[in-house]
C-alpha cells in the first residue's frame, strides 16, 4: 500500500498539486509547497470549514492572531516545558528518532540496523526559536507557534466583549503552525510547517462533557460531507498515556491512511487549565462575568483541532482511484466537487468550424460566475478526459458538431463517465446546483 503513497506523490508533482520546499537545493526536510492546483484545493478546503464552523453559526467568531507572541504565553501554556518529545540518537550512524516510535522500541536502529544501539533518551522541545529585533541573545528568544489555540485564549475577553458573546461560544483561527518534529514524513502527513484549524468553543464548567460529545459529531459530519469515505474514518479516545498535557480528555478521529490508522482530527477537553494558566502567568483577569447574575468564572474549553494540510492528504488519499475503463487504465481523483481545484473543463470536439469559439465563450461565462473552469483543445479528446481525471474535474464539457445546430453540449461525469447533453445556457446552472447540493 506504500505503492498507493508513492504514486500519489508523483501524481502531485506530475499535476501540479505538490512540490518539496526548494526542491533544486535538495529539499527542505519535511517542508512542502502548493502549486496550481494544490493552493485551490488548500483554498477550498479552508473555505468548506471556515464556512461551517464561523459563517453558518452565531455562537463562532473568526480570529486571525499573529504567528509570534510574547514568549511568556508559551511559558503560560506549558509549552516551554512540556511541548517535548523522547530523542534517542543511534550510537553507530548517529540518525536522531522519537524513542516512543515502535520500531525504536526493540533497542534496534530502524536506519542501520546497529543492535542496543541506544543511548538514554532525552528530551527535545518541538518549539522553532528565533530572535525578535537586532540582538541575538536569550533575552530576545521568541518561539513561532506551535498551535494557534494561545491566540484565542489570550483574545477571549477581547472578542466576547468586542462581539457582544455569551458562554457557550468559540472562537476559530486558521494559520500556520511550525514544529520541530524529529521523525515527520509520509508526505503531507507530519512536516514542519503546516496550517491549522482549530476552534476554541468556551462553556461553562459541568456542560463541558456535553459539549464534547456534540462536537466531536459535527466534527465527524463534515468530514463525511467532504465526500470522506465513512469506513475509513473511526474515532480513538486517548488514554491516560497519551492525553497531552492541557487535556482531561481526548479524541482523535482518525483515518486509514495507507500507512495505518492514524490521527486526522484531535477533540479536546482543555477544561480551565489555559485560561487558568494565563491569568496566572499574566497577572490580569480572564473571567466571563454573566451578564444578569454577575457570576464569575473561568469557561472550559472544548477544542477541535485539524490540519489543514493533513484534511488534504486524506481528501486525495481517499479519492484516489485506478481503474480500468472499457479496456483503458485510468488514474481518477474522485475528488467531492466542492473541493476539486477545477470544476469544469471545456474542450471543443475539434479545432475547426467554429466550435473553439463557442467553447471559449462557454469556458469565459463559467469563471464569469465564479466556476473555475478550464479550456483545453490539444490531442484527442480521450487524453484530455484522462488528463482532467487526474486533475480530479468533476464534469467535461464537450462542444461538437450539434452544438451548432441546437445549442447543446454533452456534460461528461468523472465518476460514473455517464455523459448528459444540456443545453448550452443551462449549464451554469447546472454545476451550480451540483455544488450547492
Ligand atoms: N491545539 C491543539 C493541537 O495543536 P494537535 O493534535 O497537536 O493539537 C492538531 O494538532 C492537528 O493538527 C492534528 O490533528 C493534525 O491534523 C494537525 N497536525 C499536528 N501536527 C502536524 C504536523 N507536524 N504536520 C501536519 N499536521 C499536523
Amino acid at each position: 500500500d506504500h505503492d498507493v503513497m508513492d504514486k500519489l506523490v508523483s501524481l502531485c508533482k506530475r499535476r501540479g498539486y505538490i512540490f518539496q520546499s526548494s526542491e533544486i537545493y535538495g529539499g527542505t526536510g519535511s517542508v512542502w509547497d502548493y502549486g496550481p492546483l494544490g493552493v485551490e484545493l488548500k483554498r477550498n478546503v479552508k473555505d468548506l470549514w471556515w464556512s461551517a464552523m464561523v459563517h453558518q453559526r452565531d455562537d463562532v467568531e473568526g480570529l486571525d492572531a499573529a504567528i509570534l507572541m510574547h514568549p511568556r504565553v508559551w511559558e503560560a501554556s506549558g509549552h516551554v516545558d512540556g511541548f517535548t518529545d523522547p530523542l534517542v540518537e543511534c550510537g553507530n550512524c548517529h540518525r536522531r528518532f522519537r524513542a516512543d516510535l515502535p520500531e525504536v522500541a526493540g533497542g534496534q536502529c530502524p536506519s542501520c540496523g546497529t543492535r542496543d544501539a541506544f543511548g538514554e533518551a532525552r528530551s527535545f522541545n518541538l518549539m522553532f526559536k528565533t530572535f525578535m529585533g537586532p540582538v541575538e541573545e536569550e533575552a530576545s528568544t521568541i518561539y513561532l507557534r506551535p498551535e494557534t489555540a494561545q491566540g484565542s485564549y489570550v483574545n477571549f475577553l477581547n472578542i466576547q466583549g468586542a462581539a457582544r458573546q455569551r458562554v457557550p461560544f468559540g472562537i476559530a483561527q486558521i494559520g500556520k503552525a511550525f514544529r520541530n518534529e524529529i521523525t515527520p514524513g509520509n508526505f503531507i502527513f507530519r512536516t514542519r510547517e503546516f496550517e491549522q484549524m482549530e476552534l476554541q468553543f468556551f462553556v461553562e464548567p459541568g456542560t463541558d462533557d456535553e459539549w464534547f460529545d456534540r462536537w466531536l459529531d459535527t466534527r465527524m459530519k463534515w468530514h463525511l460531507s467532504l465526500g470522506i469515505r465513512e469506513e475509513k474514518l473511526r474515532v480513538h479516545p486517548h488514554g491516560p498515556d497519551e492525553l497531552a498535557h492541557y487535556a482531561k480528555k481526548a479524541v482523535d478521529i482518525e483515518y486509514e491512511y495507507p500507512f495505518g490508522w492514524k490521527e486526522f482530527e484531535g477533540v479536546h477537553n482543555r477544561t480551565d487549565f489555559d485560561l487558568g494558566r494565563h491569568q496566572e502567568y499574566s497577572g490580569k483577569r480572564l473571567e466571563y462575568i454573566e451578564p444578569g447574575t454577575n457570576r464569575r468564572f473561568l469557561p472550559y474549553v472544548i477544542e477541535t483541532a485539524v490540519g489543514v494540510d493533513r484534511t488534504m492528504l486524506v481528501a486525495l488519499v481517499d479519492a484516489y482511484r485506478e481503474e480500468s475503463v472499457e479496456g483503458e487504465e485510468r488514474v481518477v481523483l474522485a475528488l467531492h466537487p466542492r473541493l476539486a481545484p477545477v470544476k469544469a473543463a471545456v474542450f471543443p470536439l475539434v479545432k475547426k468550424d467554429g466550435l473553439p469559439e463557442v467553447a471559449r465563450k462557454l469556458h469565459d461565462e463559467l469563471r464569469a460566475a465564479t466556476i473555475p473552469s478550464f479550456y483545453d483543445e490539444a490531442g484527442s479528446i480521450g487524453r484530455r478526459y484522462r488528463r482532467q481525471d487526474e486533475t480530479g474535474t468533476p464534469w467535461c464539457i464537450t462542444v461538437d458538431g450539434q452544438t451548432l445546430e441546437d445549442d447543446s453540449v454533452t456534460i461528461r461525469d468523472r465518476d460514473s463517465l455517464e455523459q448528459v447533453r444540456v443545453g448550452l445556457s443551462q449549464v451554469r446552472g447546472w454545476i451550480r446546483e451540483r455544488l450547492d447540493d
